[in-house]
């Protein structure tokens, strides 16, 4: 119905454009439903804008927008090009979760990988019921079935008003003609490359990936190509279905069957009230939004605790670790897919609930790490994968959109004749509870593996309304310190004050349980020096680690967005007139 859109009046008002050619491929997929004209939506806006991973998918969301698209539209666009351009976490062999906010209303699109329909609980365990190193982070057996092009059509159709193959072009001219490899993404490929090496075919693809070089991707040109032409159909059950299986056979698990059977969730957002904000994240199967809203109420109700207290001084990390010890106790025992294990999500996010985690706070040192564990920790390192971006458009509708391949590069497999790079997701099941998976997060039955069923994410695409507008779109990659680093971020906004871009640049720090009492810094702003004296001397162990995120986040002011990207990564943004 998408094909349509271009002419009638939009749903929400947008401008009409142009009326292109509808193509007899395409109607042969697409039902000739065309959306009655609907009521002009006025620009509450003075611009649309944007907070994005790179420059080429920027430029993508400026064209869609200039086309007359909206929020969604550039949104899909984006997600599309940085599967091209940003190859190490955009894509579509992987899967996300999408917050969105559009005509005043929040929604929420699951399109998690699932795990294959052969996929069994102990498929990562050798004959003595140990772990087998590395099975479920590269190779073909740690691919779970891909979500992102059902997602990316079903938040499209649902919501967007160009047509389908304009928010696939920009995606389809990078792949074909190619972009400029920038340095970041050099380095990140040359790591991928010497972590698969012997392991995957990475290399067949991605050895010419060097800075400076124009980079073309003809086969995955050709299956954008199909999916604009086709929709999501080629890829669940068309030539580009059959092309993953081939791929898969006699290496991994995912069949055609497997494609077929995929779909995307609309699941009801997490909402709370916070602040005089309303907050919209992400629900289960993604552990994040519990984990924000327990991190923001109980910080609130410990308000009397940090009355004077600096933004990032010894006390101050003290205390935020005592909330964090708590709030990940929690995501171990409760947490996993809604669809196979019942999440308590109202009790986890009830204000009686989180007042009481919060008197179990010691305010003056290191609560016992044992006294707080309801059930399984943490304890392993974390990379700062996955890739995050924030929309607005004048209307006032908002995306705020996570996806993944797990690990940079994911599981390091490209299916042959397609360029597409296949997620490692499998990894964030517990592989066998009480042992960490490559996030260091140690799960219990909640999240043990079953076909069809999706892993437990960190991913918390995140929107703030204020009496009924948006206020704040942001998120960001880093696994489990996805939630931890939003957290942060909103109070050093609205709780210090600090200027948006300000806010996103700041130090930020990490504690997940276990290891016992260990707080977590990254290199963009390290924890040194004296401060690092003093946290030491409160009972805390310093470790730093490259998690650095990478946060992108439009705030409102009045009526003027602003965008911030992370000066941690290779973000841009634009706020477009
Ligand atoms: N794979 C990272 C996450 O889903 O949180």
């Amino acid at each position: 119905m998408s094909l349509f859109r271009n002419a009638t009046a939009s749903a929400s008002g947008f401008a009409l454009v142009a009326l292109v050619c509808i193509s007899t491929a395409f109607l042969e997929v697409t039902p000739a439903i065309a959306k009655a004209p609907e009521k002009a939506q006025p620009a509450i806006l003075t611009a649309s804008a944007i907070a994005v991973a790179d420059k080429y998918s920027a430029d993508a969301a400026e064209q869609i927008f200039k086309q007359g698209g909206n929020a969604v539209d550039a949104a899909v666009a984006i997600a599309f090009t940085l599967a091209v351009t940003y190859p190490e976490a955009g894509n579509i062999g992987g899967g996300g979760f999408m917050t969105l906010y559009v005509d005043g209303k929040p929604y929420f699109l699951d399109y998690r990988e699932r795990a294959p329909l052969a996929a069994t609980r102990n498929m990562y365990l050798d004959d003595k019921g140990e772990v087998i190193k590395g099975m479920s982070l590269f190779g073909y057996r740690a691919v779970g079935v891909p979500g992102t092009v059902d997602g990316m059509w079903q938040a499209q159709r649902r919501f967007g008003k160009l047509k389908w193959k304009q928010v696939l072009a920009p995606a389809i001219h990078y792949a074909r003609d190619g972009f400029e490899v920038s340095e970041q993404l050099q380095e990140r490929r040359d790591a991928a490359a010497k972590e698969f090496a012997g392991k995957t075919n990475f290399d067949t693809y991605f050895a010419n990936l060097k800075q400076g070089v124009n980079f073309k991707q003809p086969d995955l040109a050709a299956v954008l190509q199909r999916i604009s032409d086709q929709g999501a159909k080629d890829f669940y059950s068309g030539k580009t279905a059959d092309l993953i299986a081939a791929s898969m056979r006699g290496h991994g698990l995912i069949t055609k069957a497997d494609l077929q059977q995929y779909k995307a969730v609309w699941r009801e957002p997490i909402q709370a009230d916070w602040n005089g904000y309303r907050v919209y994240t992400a629900p289960p199967p993604s552990s994040g939004g519990i984990g924000l809203v327990q991190l923001l109420k109980m910080k609130a109700d410990l308000a009397p605790d940090f009355k004077d207290v600096p933004l990032n001084s010894p006390q101050y990390v003290h205390l935020i670790a005592e909330i964090e010890k708590r709030v990940f106790a929690d995501r171990a025992q409760y947490l996993g897919d809604p669809d196979f294990y019942k999440v308590p999500v109202a009790q986890l996010t009830s204000d009686a609930y989180i007042a009481k985690r919060a008197a179990e706070v010691n305010p003056s040192s290191p609560s016992d790490t044992k006294s707080v564990h309801v059930g399984l920790g943490t304890s392993m390192p974390e990379k700062a994968e996955t890739t995050h971006f924030s929309v607005i458009d004048k209307w006032g509708n908002a995306v705020s959109n996570t996806y993944t391949i797990n690990g940079y590069f994911g599981s390091g497999v490209v299916a042959d004749r397609t360029g597409i790079v296949l997620n490692d997701e499998m990894d964030d099941f517990s592989a066998k509870p009480g042992v960490a998976n490559m996030f260091g997060v140690v799960g219990s039955d909640a999240n043990s593996i079953e076909p069809k069923k999706r892993p437990l994410s960190s991913m918390s695409p995140t929107i703030l309304a204020k009496d009924g507008k948006v206020a704040l779109v942001i998120g960001t990659p880093g696994g489990s310190r996805i939630f931890t680093s939003i957290f942060q971020v909103i109070n050093n906004v609205y709780d210090y004050n600090m200027p948006l871009p300000a806010a996103v640049g700041a130090m930020r720090f990490h504690h997940q349980l276990l290891p016992p009492n260990t707080i977590f810094w990254e290199p963009y702003k390290p924890i040194d020096g004296e401060l690092a004296q003093q946290i030491e001397a409160k009972g805390y162990t310093l470790k730093g680690q490259n998690f650095s995120g990478d946060i992108q986040a439009i705030k409102v002011n009045g009526d003027t967005p602003e965008a911030a990207a992370d000066p941690r990564g290779r973000g841009v943004t634009r706020v477009i007139q």
